[in-house]
This record gives C-alpha cells, structure tokens and sequence, in this order.
C-alpha cells in the first residue's frame, strides 16, 4: 500500500544547478532543536535517530541554517551522518541572527555572513558547502554587499551553489547578474500560497524552489476539508497528501518536511509513493 512504501526515490530527482542531483522529497532540520528553534532538542537521541533513519531511506537532500540552534542542527548533523555519504547534499543557510527563543533578525552584512559562513564550514566539518542560502535579503543593507558576498565565496570555492530565502522574482533576478540563482525558498503550502508567483516563475527558469512550512508546521491536516477527505479515501495521512500534491504541483518543488520523530519522518517519506489523479490534485487547490 503506498501509504508504507519507504523510498524515496519515488519523488524523482532534480539537478540543482543543472549539476547536483537530488530527491525531491528533502528533510528540513530545523525541528531538531529546542522549543522556539533553540537549544539541543529534548530527546537528543532521537534527533540522531531521525538523521540517519533519512540516510537509510535515501533522503539526500538536508536543509539547515547556522541559525537552528543556533548552530545544534548543523552539529547534530555532522555529529550523526559525518563522514557523509556520496551525493548527500547539505544545504545551509547564513544572515539571520537569534537573539533569543523564536526570535530572528536579518543582518546581512558582509563581515556577519563571512563569520556565519566560516562557522558553518566548520561545524559541518567540510571545506565547501553544497547549497548556500541567504536566509534573508537584508532591507538594511545594500543588495550589491549580500550578493557581492555570495558571488565571492563562490569564486572562492566555500560554496559551490547559492540560493535565496523569502525572495521576489525581481529579487531573484537582481541576484542572477551576482551568481546562478539555483533555489529559492519561500513559505508555501496548500493553503499558504502567497508566493504563487515565484513558484510559477522558478519552474519556468528551472530554479529549485524549496517550500518552507509544507505541513503548516503539523496543522495542515485541520486546514482543509478536502484534504481529509481525499486522504481518508486513499488510506493516507493529511499530511502526506499535503506532500503529494506539493510533489504535484511542479517539478522543480523540493519539500523538506521537517520533524524530531522517526515515526512521522517515516510518514512523510511514504508521501513519495502517493500518485494524486487530476481530480484530486484540482480539488484541492
Ligand atoms: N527559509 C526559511 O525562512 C525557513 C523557515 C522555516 C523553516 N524552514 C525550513 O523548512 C523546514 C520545514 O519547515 P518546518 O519544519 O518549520 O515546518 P513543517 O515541515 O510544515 O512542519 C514541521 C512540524 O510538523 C510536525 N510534523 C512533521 N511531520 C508530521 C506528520 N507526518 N504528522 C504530523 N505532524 C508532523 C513536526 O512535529 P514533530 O517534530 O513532532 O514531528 C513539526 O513540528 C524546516 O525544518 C527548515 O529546514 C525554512
């Protein structure tokens, strides 16, 4: 039944930058953390747990920040996967800072990203990072220092693909004359659907876009009749038909789910294996 088969692969693949194969169902590991993304997380073992489980299961696409933590998804991951397998790709993040439990503040400048980057590079013990994201454009300061930044240290060889965080298209499009915009990630959901837009455009130039919040942070099954509805009928979770239908929607969508547990990283994997018809996929949007 679909709703059990464990692989991955049944997500397809993209290239991000048209070089760098992965699944497209990912893992976001920002919930390997304390309560308000803070802090180790309260059942450490199980954190570890949940990192190899999604090797075992052929997730190689992992998405962090400098800033979970800060800093314990980035050493939570390499404490439990390094030396990591070939063709595991870990995307990080830089340019949010935490000054306490769920609070974040931009600070794009280029010495602050430079030290995020440098930590970055050190807790996840390699010498390049596969998929660098600026996890926000910094309204106070200029766009020509952030993405002046990110186009040197890819010149460098400290990363080798950039992407963007909460991003507009023109955005997107003033970074492109810096370095090859390969992903954006923007909060998107079935019921969240603000960035409509830049989805339709990253298909359109084949840029990755990452949906961030795909599960409405484990609400989404109380979000949508329909979605019930449809997932009673196919003997599967809300939240795994949240996942197909992001699946669905284009090809250059790469959900990472994110989750502390084995139990539900297990559940959302066999989201891979469920194939929506139209119908389904039209009445839920
Ligand atoms: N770029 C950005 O600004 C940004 C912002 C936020 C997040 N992100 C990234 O996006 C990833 C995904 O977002 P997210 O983790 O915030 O939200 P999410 O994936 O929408 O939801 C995660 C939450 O849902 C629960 N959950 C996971 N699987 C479930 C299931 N099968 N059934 C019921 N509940 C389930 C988890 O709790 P349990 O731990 O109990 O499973 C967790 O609290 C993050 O991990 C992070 O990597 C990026």
């Amino acid at each position: 039944m679909a709703t059990h088969t464990l692989n991955v692969a049944l997500s397809g693949t993209f290239e991000l930058g048209g070089t760098t194969p992965v699944n497209r169902l990912g893992f976001g590991a920002m919930r390997i953390t304390g309560k308000g993304v803070w802090g180790p997380p309260p059942d450490r073992r199980e954190a570890i747990a949940v990192l190899r489980r999604a090797i075992d299961l052929n997730i190689n696409l992992i998405d962090t920040a400098n800033s979970y933590g800060p800093h314990v998804s980035e050493q939570l991951i390499a404490e439990a996967l390094y030396p990591y397998p070939e063709g595991l790709v870990i995307a990080t993040k830089g340019g949010l800072e935490r000054p306490g439990p769920d609070a974040w503040e931009p600070n794009g400048r280029p010495e602050n990203l430079a030290r995020e980057l440098e930590g970055s590079l050190h807790r996840l013990r390699v010498e390049r990072i596969d998929l660098y994201q600026l996890h926000r454009i910094d309204p106070n300061v200029p766009e020509d220092d952030q993405f002046g930044f990110l186009q040197r240290v890819q010149q460098e060889g400290k990363v080798r693909h950039v992407g963007l965080s909460e991003a507009t298209v023109e955005q997107i499009d003033r970074a492109h004359q810096y370095f090859n915009v390969v992903s954006v990630q923007n909060r998107y959901n079935l019921v969240d659907r603000e960035w409509e837009g830049v989805l339709d455009y990253c298909t359109a130039e084949g840029i990755a876009f990452i949906p961030w919040y795909p599960l409405l942070v484990g609400r989404i099954g109380e979000s949508n009749a329909a979605l019930s509805r449809i997932a009673q009928r196919l003997g599967a979770t809300p939240s795994q038909v949240a996942l197909a239908w992001l699946l669905k929607r284009s090809p250059v969508v790469l959900p990472i789910p994110g989750t502390s547990r084995v139990s539900h990283l297990e559940e959302n994997v066999a989201a891979a294996a469920i194939e929506l018809s139209e119908e389904d996929f039209t009445a839920l949007a």
